[in-house]
């Protein structure tokens, strides 16, 4: 099964081109993301209005390229998929639009897909992991521990009562002046600071619900760094290797507290699975290896390219949802929130 998916729900323009056959992974055949970053860096975060113009003048280029990179045409496809939210509604409604229009003139079944499915249903394209597995889903807007049980089928365990993961890397950034998106820029200058010189609490720690809070550690890396302002680079590289260290134990320590939920209700996972932007994040990734380690279940996280948001994941769950026989109809509505 050949799927053509479109993902416009924030600042990613992408398309791509996705082989399903059977259970087991899938065979990413093109990969196509053009980012609006420049766009909206002088302005510290995304603006609505212009990543959905931009996904406009983009989004026709970046499918022509996925189908010319995976050398198949419109009509070689068993279907077409696009992300139907959650996200900026302007977006959405360019990307769904744009497939709702490729689906009805090819002739071919349309799946409007949750962006937070795709996401959770990556290590499946990548891994070929079994359900059920335990996700950690982490990106810019959302921060969820949750069963995976089936497609479709999706347990929330424990949820950000405040700021979602990669937002707090964000905000960290901002507030150093390290411009967007902050998680990468985070990550690189904590390489060379040192974790030890201030104390930032790890809020949720040892609660038994597997809850996150991240608006307590936000505030506490900005009084400190008001307490030493002028920063210099030393300074940067120490308040953000802080911020990481305590992020990364408050992960494994909430992960932990998810894997216990799951057990109990669930058993053993097949994988302890993490998606979504901060996916990316080299010490979460090795403190979540360390607890699957503890758990004995396979860690999987998906490659770098996999991790923001792309054209291969929708294509990936559109793929999923098609063959199981679920088709969308051609009206349907971009929903901007959409809970999994
Ligand atoms: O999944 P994604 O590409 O878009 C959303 O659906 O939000 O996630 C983007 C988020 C941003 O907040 C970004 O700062 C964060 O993922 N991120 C990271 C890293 N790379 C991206 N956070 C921590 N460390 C990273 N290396
Ligand atoms: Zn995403």
């Amino acid at each position: 099964m050949l799927v053509l998916g479109i993902e416009t729900t924030c600042d990613e323009t992408a398309a791509a081109v996705v082989r399903r056959s059977g259970e087991g992974p899938g065979e990413v055949l093109s990969n196509v993301v053009r980012a609006q970053f420049e766009a909206h860096a002088a302005f510290g975060g995304v603006v609505p209005e212009i990543a959905a113009r931009a996904h406009i003048d983009a989004l026709d280029g970046v499918v022509a390229k996925a189908l010319a990179d995976a050398g198949v045409t419109l009509d070689a496809l068993d279907g077409v998929a696009a992300a139907a939210g959650p996200g900026l509604v302007g977006g959405v409604i360019v990307g769904l639009t744009s497939g709702k229009a490729l689906a009805l003139v090819a002739d071919k079944p349309f799946s409007a897909v949750n962006h937070l499915e795709a996401h959770a249903l990556t290590a499946r394209l990548t891994d070929g992991v079994a359900f059920p597995y335990l996700l950690l889903l982490a990106s810019g807007g959302h921060t969820q521990l949750l069963a995976v049980l089936g497609v479709g089928r999706y347990l929330r365990l424990g949820t950000t009562l405040d700021d979602a993961l990669g937002e707090a890397f964000d905000k960290v950034a901002k507030m150093l002046g390290l411009g967007y998106p902050g998680g990468p820029q985070v990550e690189l200058r904590a390489a060379s600071g040192d974790p030890a010189r201030f104390a930032f609490p790890r809020p949720m720690h040892g609660r038994a619900e597997p809850n996150f809070s991240l608006s307590g550690l936000k505030t506490a890396v900005r009084l400190e760094a008001e307490r030493t302002a002028p920063l210099n680079e030393t300074d940067v590289d120490d308040l953000c290797a802080g911020f990481q260290a305590a992020v990364v134990d408050v992960v494994a320590n909430r992960a932990r507290a998810g894997a216990r939920a799951f057990a109990e209700r669930f058993g053993a996972p097949s994988a302890l699975v993490v998606a979504g932007g901060v996916a990316a994040n080299g010490p979460i990734r090795q403190a979540l290896q360390g607890l699957a380690g503890d758990l004995g279940v396979p860690m999987v996280a998906p490659p770098l390219a996999l991790c923001g948001d792309n054209g291969a994941m929708i294509a990936w769950a559109g793929a999923e949802r098609l063959a199981l026989g679920l088709v969308d109809d051609l009206d349907f509505a971009p929903r901007p929130r959409w809970p999994l």
